[in-house]
């Protein structure tokens, strides 16, 4: 059975590889990989390691590697259909073909009706004299009737089955209701609504569907949010509160805050790029879903203690997902909705303009965690503050966080920039002696493990090893490898030459250009050995030159092979002849 591509694409986006193998191995981060023992061969020094950008992972010591489906078929020992078919359980994703997949999408869809009528029924509950006090309510919080209908919100009134009856008589069943989670059912098994007497905000997906609700009381009282629970529709760690809204902003950026008021208030006030979790903790999958549609995140969360401890969660978090990240301190208020409120927007507008490069609120933080009039204690600070600069990448900022790191230690800042010079060179030190072992690799272990596939020209195969992992950085360049000629049929290697194929398909399909995607269509042994190979460095800097280079190197290769046929038959007859007489011979 033939899965389609752009399934097996949503299946791979929706499958982060570090949560998946997290769910087999125990994975460290260190550097820019997650590290763990090899669940395929028995180790006790890890040397497995897995790449959250590159979604793939791969082992040093056995050669294993690949994507996420690649992981599951060897770690589960199952062909490549029904791996699909696990992960698709695991993300929730619905088969493409079977009959069962096909009445699970039904009902996803019914489901999905359920919602956005059940959404526009709280919403008309709002504009009716049954809503008066919850539109009172959202008036108070300076909603103008233009947002509350921007983002659909409503009142479920007082009660225990208006929902009920109101969803019966548009014929959808209890079993519906309970399914979507509008519905809850006592010990004594009777139905009741999940939402009464509160203000709803419905959640809506990238595809402006309805998926779920969070919905306030109007008062002090407890719960403060009620949310819809996690259902067949609703994934709380896989979705963000106006995302669909916040995705078409031209900011640049996004706002990250911890409240649906929070990033209704931002909207309201002209910053239309905020989102919010949806009633929980960040996850890695909010952060790879961020990092779809943004390269910089500006956290704007609560200034207590737990929206300080969750941002420096979300910090590492949305570092793992490559995004540039910004942290704004709130100050004169407890979040950015009521700074808006009492504060007007400019105030906000100055905060965002204040926010700091996370380095310098991580300092902060490192700060609180010391008593700094203890030497002892300045020396552990300094140790950490020294590590935090030196991961910094421009000289620049070096030199600014330095300084302010030394100030806050008390030391000078000759001091401090000598420390963080020590660090670098330490660091650069390894890095260089990390790359100098690859490249003192002989050719031997250039080769590929397998031996079926083994490169009979290295000097090519090099080459289009390098063109390979060019095209995975930036798969545009497909454009200029075909402006230069370069056809599969040139690269000397078979297994490179069909990877290029396979991606240069999906490129001209606009499908992912990403190894995962091929894991219906190489070996697992082509895997592996294609894995391994975009371990290696490659700049996107110079990315045209060097494209250019490879692709040079492989069509002179070629041409000679080419015109050199007579001569390769000539020396596959001499091989065979001596190898004829030396067994002869004995
Ligand atoms: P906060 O307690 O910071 O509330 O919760 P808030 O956003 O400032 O709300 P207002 O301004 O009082 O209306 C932040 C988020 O945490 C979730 C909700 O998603 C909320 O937006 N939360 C909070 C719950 O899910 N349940 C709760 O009881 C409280
Ligand atoms: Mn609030």
């Amino acid at each position: 059975m033939r899965i389609p591509d752009s399934f097996l694409d949503e299946l791979v986006a929706r499958s982060d590889i570090v949560d998946v193998v997290g769910g087999y191995v125990r994975l460290t981060k260190k550097g820019n990989n997650y590290w763990g023992l090899c669940p395929f061969h028995s180790e006790k020094t890890p040397s497995f390691s897995v790449s959250q950008q590159k979604q793939i992972y791969k082992c040093f010591g056995c050669g294993k590697g690949g994507g996420v489906v690649n992981f599951i078929m060897e770690a589960e020992q199952l062909p490549f259909v029904d791996a699909v078919r696990l992960l698709a359980q695991r993300a929730n994703l619905e088969m493409p073909e079977t009959g069962e997949a096909q009445g699970v999408r039904e009902y996803r869809k019914r489901l999905l009706e359920l919602n956005r009528e059940a959404a526009r029924y709280y919403h008309g509950v709002l504009r009716s004299p049954e809503g008066a006090a919850g539109l009172d309510y959202l008036r108070r919080r300076a909603l103008s009737p233009a947002t509350i209908t921007r983002f659909g919100l409503g009142v479920a009134p007082e009660g225990w089955d208006n929902l009920i009856s109101a969803m019966a008589e548009r014929g959808y069943s209890k079993k519906e209701l309970l399914d979507a989670g509008l519905v809850v059912k006592n010990q004594q098994g009777r139905l009741y609504d999940r939402f009464r007497n509160r203000v709803m905000f419905p959640i809506i997906d990238l595809r402006g569907e309805v998926i779920g609700f969070g919905g306030r009381v109007l008062d002090d009282s407890t719960p403060k949010y009620l949310n819809s629970p996690d259902t067949v529709i609703y994934n709380k760690s896989r979705n963000l509160f106006a995302l669909n809204l916040a995705r078409k902003s031209r900011q640049g950026h996004l706002i990250l805050t911890e409240g649906y008021m929070d990033t209704i208030s931002l909207h309201q006030a002209g910053f239309d790029c905020a989102v919010a979790s949806l009633g929980t903790a960040l996850t890695a999958e909010h952060a790879q879903l961020l990092s779809r549609y943004t390269g910089e995140v500006i956290i704007c969360y609560d200034g207590d203690g737990a929206g300080v401890s969750a941002a420096q969660r979300a910090i590492l978090l949305l570092e793992g997902a490559g995004l540039k990240i910004r942290v704004l301190q709130m100050r004169g208020a407890k979040d950015p909705d009521e700074l808006i409120k009492t504060q007007g927007r400019a105030a906000f507008a100055q905060l965002l303009e204040q926010s700091e490069n996370h380095i310098q609120y991580r300092l902060d933080r490192l700060k609180g965690n010391y008593d700094l009039t203890d030497d002892t204690q300045r020396v552990e600070f300094m140790k950490e503050a020294v590590g935090l600069v030196a991961s910094l990448h421009s000289a620049v900022e070096r030199e600014i966080y330095g300084a302010r790191a030394a100030e806050l230690a008390g030391v000078s800042a000759e001091a401090m920039a000598a420390e963080v010079k020590k660090e670098l060179r330490r660091r650069i030190f390894q890095e260089k002696k990390k790359q100098e072992r690859r490249d003192l690799a002989p050719a031997q272990q250039m080769q590929p493990r397998e031996r079926s596939l083994r490169y009979e020209n290295i000097r090519s195969a090099r080459a289009e090893e390098g063109v390979i992992r060019l095209m995975l950085l930036s798969p545009d360049l497909f454009r200029q490898a075909a402006a230069q000629g370069l056809e599969p049929e040139q690269f000397s290697a078979p297994v490179l030459g069909k990877t290029y194929r396979l991606l240069r398909t999906r490129w001209e399909q606009g499908l992912q250009v990403q190894l995962a995607g091929l894991a219906g269509e190489l070996s697992g042994e082509e895997m592996s050995h294609v894995a391994s190979i975009t371990d290696q460095p490659e700049s996107a800097a110079h990315a045209v030159q060097a494209l250019r280079d490879y692709i040079a190197v492989i069509q002179t290769e070629a041409q000679r092979r080419g015109g050199g046929d007579q001569i390769a038959l000539l020396r596959a007859a001499q091989k065979k002849y001596k190898e004829n007489k030396s067994y002869g011979g004995s």
